[in-house]
This record gives structure tokens, C-alpha cells and sequence, in this order.
């Protein structure tokens, strides 16, 4: 049997897998919940990034009474720092959801199509980055690349 591609979730309870940066990602994730606009469904969702220099940047999901114009945290920070048009590449990417409506997952898992645009900035700055999701049901799920959670997402290379 052939492996094709290297998957690994890796699960902890607690912070000490994590360099003090990552502390400071997931603390910010967590923060960013704040600025969530989500008066549609009460699910809070904090996002954010660190970059090769330390710096990080933040995302939440913004909604819209015409529901699908809203946009989750993980794009809004995403295209935050797109629009940066900084050459520092993304590290890692830090999630986490508050709600008193909704059971949090145990497994926070970004949805399929905020997957879909971490795997573009993968390949534009061709290197994967660390994810970690929590929750306080689930703790920290981390894995080293977006691979992990999206193993085959839409590519389209010109000949
Ligand atoms: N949401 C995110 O912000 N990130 C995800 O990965 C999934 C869902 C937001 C969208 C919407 O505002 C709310 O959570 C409920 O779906």
C-alpha cells in the first residue's frame, strides 16, 4: 500500500505543546471573537495569523441579514493580510468560536471553503503553515499544514 499524503491531527488539553507566539495567536484568536458581527446566528468565530516576524493579524465573521454575503474569520483575516502585500509568510493560524446558542464542536474545523483559500496562500507563498482549532469543550487540535484538514482541494495550474 502507498501513502499518498502525510495527515496527522494532533490533540492536547493544554498549552504546552506551543511556543510563546502560539500562546499569543491563540490568544488573539480568542480576543478577536469580540469584533464578531453575528446577531444571525450567535456563533462567534475569532481568527488569526502569525507571520515569519511575530506579527499577527486578526479576522471574525461579519454577517448580513441577506445571509450568504456574510464572511467567516478565517477569510476576513485571510484577505486582511493579502491585501498586507507584505513578503512575511504565514506560520500558523489560530481559530476559536464562542456561543451560548450552540454546542462548539470538540473538532472546530474551519469550514470547506475557508479551507479552499488557506490552501491558495499555501501555494503562493509555497509553504504550508500550522493550524490549531479549539474549543473549550474540545481543547487544541493542531496539525502542521491546511493538507490536514483539506488533503484535496481545487488546484489549477496553466499549461
Ligand atoms: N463561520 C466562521 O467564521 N468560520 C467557519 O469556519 C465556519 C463558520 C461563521 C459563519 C457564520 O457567521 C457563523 O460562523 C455561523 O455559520
Amino acid at each position: 500500500m502507498k501513502q499518498i499524503k502525510n495527515s496527522i491531527l494532533n490533540h492536547t488539553k493544554n498549552l504546552s505543546p506551543f511556543t510563546e507566539l502560539e500562546k499569543s495567536l491563540i490568544l488573539e484568536a480568542e480576543k478577536a471573537t469580540a469584533n464578531a458581527y453575528a446577531p444571525f446566528s450567535n456563533f462567534f468565530v475569532g481568527a488569526a495569523i502569525l507571520l515569519q516576524n511575530g506579527e499577527i493579524i486578526t479576522g471574525s465573521n461579519q454577517e448580513n441579514a441577506s445571509y450568504p454575503n456574510g464572511l467567516c474569520a478565517e477569510r476576513v483575516a485571510l484577505n486582511t493580510y493579502g491585501n498586507m502585500r507584505t513578503e512575511e509568510k504565514i506560520v500558523a493560524m489560530a481559530i476559536t468560536a464562542k456561543s451560548k446558542d450552540f454546542k462548539i464542536p470538540e473538532i472546530l474545523s474551519p469550514c470547506g471553503a475557508c479551507l479552499q483559500v488557506m490552501a491558495e496562500y499555501v501555494k503562493r507563498q509555497n509553504s504550508d503553515f500550522r493550524i490549531i482549532v479549539f474549543s473549550e469543550v474540545g481543547g487544541y487540535y493542531y496539525a502542521e499544514g491546511v493538507s490536514t484538514f483539506l488533503p484535496f482541494g481545487f488546484n489549477l495550474n496553466r499549461k
